[in-house]
């Protein structure tokens, strides 16, 4: 199974997490089947995902069938922008679980730093206020940890220095061509862990018209899979790994969610994680 980490408050992680992000419906609940039956053991959702009930009926047969217990299970979901008002936090959260069928989440995030209205328009609210709702959250038992998503550096500084809790992990996009290097040294150096989504980056056709490498058949990734015996996208995912991080490859495919755990007998030289640091041009998938 996927090995695990210990966070900074204590709680331990497994290193690799399914992305679940546009996955709905029965093909959710059934891709959670699959994945615990891969050896997933970490689901990361969020409120913004519509997928909470799916997953949450998904979790429910895993443990029905014997598969596992609870607390074997990692699960993630997030805090949206609406609801960032402080008083807000612990009720999003119930809602959550309650579409989750779970007493409580393994980690609540914050999405991210932008506070929204239910119209969509900014809200201005204090993230600081917004952390003080999640340490509530976690007070009650209804997170085991929390975390943000989507903060930089000096964010992450100012909720560290006015705050009684650290923040155990920030999400952050990163994959080869958005390698987010200073970022990561600075979450890392602070004792934070670092869960990166959209790990797989431009191997996967996202319909852009032009993207940069790497890509699925890309040659120096040719090189260092045949090497290992494994395909570039197990590279680029062994390759977070290799740098410290979580990623979270998203799948509801049962060939390729396989593939993408398929990673804990091997591991990458600090020369081909150089190498492959190289391909940065600061490109996100969402641009
Ligand atoms: P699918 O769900 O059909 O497998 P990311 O997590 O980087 O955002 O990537 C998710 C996208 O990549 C999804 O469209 C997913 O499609 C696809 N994908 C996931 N794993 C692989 C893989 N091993 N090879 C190719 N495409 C993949």
């Amino acid at each position: 199974v996927v090995p695990t980490i210990a966070l900074n408050d204590g709680n331990k992680i497994p290193i690799l997490a399914l992305g679940t992000y546009s996955g709905k419906g029965d093909k959710m609940r059934q891709t959670v089947n699959w994945a615990v039956e891969a050896g997933y053991r970490h689901i990361d959702t969020a409120s913004l995902y519509q997928n909470e009930a799916d997953i949450g009926k998904g979790i429910a047969e895993v443990i029905n069938k014997g598969l596992v217990k609870r607390e074997d299970l990692f699960i993630t979901t997030k805090l949206w922008n609406d609801k960032h008002r402080r008083d807000q936090v612990v009720p999003a959260l119930k809602e959550s679980l309650s579409r989750l069928g779970l007493q409580y989440v393994d980690l609540y995030l914050i999405h991210s730093p932008e506070s929204e209205n239910a119209d969509g328009t900014p809200a201005n609210i204090d993230y600081l206020d917004t952390w003080k709702g999640m340490e509530e959250a976690k007070q009650l038992g209804l997170a085991k940890s929390i975390g943000v998503s989507n903060f930089d550096t000096e964010q992450v500084k100012r909720i560290v220095k006015n705050s009684q809790t650290p923040p155990a992990v920030n999400q952050i996009e990163v994959h080869a061509a958005n390698t987010r290097e200073q970022l990561v040294s600075d979450m890392q150096n602070l004792g934070i862990a670092v869960m990166a989504y959209s790990p797989l980056g431009f191997l996967v056709n996202r319909g852009q018209a032009s993207v940069p490498p790497p890509q699925l058949d890309d040659p120096t990734l040719t090189k260092i899979a045949q090497k290992y015996g494994k395909s570039t996208t197990q590279v680029v995912l062994r390759y977070l790994i290799d740098r410290g991080m979580i990623p979270i490859p998203k799948s509801t495919n049962q060939d390729r969610l396989q593939q993408n755990i398929d990673l804990f007998n091997f591991s990458l030289t600090p020369e081909e994680v150089a190498t492959i640091n190289k391909f940065n041009v600061n490109k996100s998938v969402f641009e």
